[in-house]
């Protein structure tokens, strides 16, 4: 299995940080925010790795990271979004490097104390379709939001107005290559960006999607007050823990 980082954006939530820097370049307490997906993945025997970023500052990711060995990665690569057409569109520019084998997404500003090396291997068992993970969280109107009856997911809805419960889907996700497929099929929404959880349900509608719940603290640091509570929750305990 290949992993991919979606990390482009243009962190406007985080202005004016991200004036002079991309999202996933700020720190998250003693490293730079995209350590940490990189650091999830390599946990899970994933070690060939693209980087999607965009935007004024991308060239500042391979100031960072260069040819990743130094942090353990096999193979590094990098892939340039034009644009911000949304998580789905930046997907897209996976394709190439994927060629044909299942894929770890994970968004560049989320965060784990654990480990996805069980729900990892689950997903190589399970070969094909997709596999999310999800969280509970006080907020959920701000996520794409699972709806669970009888223990399946019936729908995912994209930052509910009234959410159906409090089960956030994080942006830690497992695509066969079929997923390009799909990117391909989707129209912008309301935001104006392709959406992962219109990928998710696509999947959902196809019978292939699984679910796993995630153990240990998840957080995004797409806003003011995740950076916060993501320097906090990784000062205080640590991030990626095995
Ligand atoms: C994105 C996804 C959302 C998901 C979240 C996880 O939201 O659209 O479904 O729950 O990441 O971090 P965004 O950060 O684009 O608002």
């Amino acid at each position: 299995m290949k992993g991919v980082i979606l990390a482009g954006g243009t962190g406007s939530r985080l202005a004016p940080l991200t004036l002079v820097t991309n999202k996933h370049l700020l720190p998250v307490y003693d490293q730079p925010m995209v350590h940490y997906p990189i650091k999830c993945l390599l946990n899970a025997g994933i070690d060939d790795v693209l980087i999607v970023t965009g935007g004024e500052h991308a060239g500042d990711f391979l100031r960072l990271l260069k040819n990743g060995k130094h942090l353990g990665i096999r193979h590094l690569e990098y892939a340039y979004q034009e644009g911000s057409g949304g998580i789905a569109d930046a997907l897209k520019l996976a394709q190439d490097f994927a060629d044909g084998e299942p894929i770890c997404v994970i968004l560049g500003d989320n965060i784990i104390e654990g480990n996805i090396r069980t729900a990892a291997n689950n997903y190589r068992e399970q070969r094909t379709g997709a596999k999310i993970l999800l969280k509970q969280v006080p907020d959920p109107q701000r996520f794409g939001v699972a709806r669970i009856e009888d223990g399946k997911i019936v729908e995912i809805i994209e930052k509910p107005k009234n959410p159906p419960g409090d089960l956030a889907v994080t942006g830690i996700y497992f695509y066969d290559q079929s997923v390009f497929d799909i990117c391909a099929t989707l129209k912008p929404s309301g935001r104006g960006e392709l959406e992962i959880t219109d990928v998710n349900n696509a999947y959902l509608r196809a019978g292939t999607l699984t679910h796993e719940v995630l153990e240990g603290w998840w957080t995004d640091a797409g806003t003011f007050q995740s950076l916060f509570r993501a320097n906090r929750y990784v000062a205080e305990g640590g991030a990626n823990k095995l």
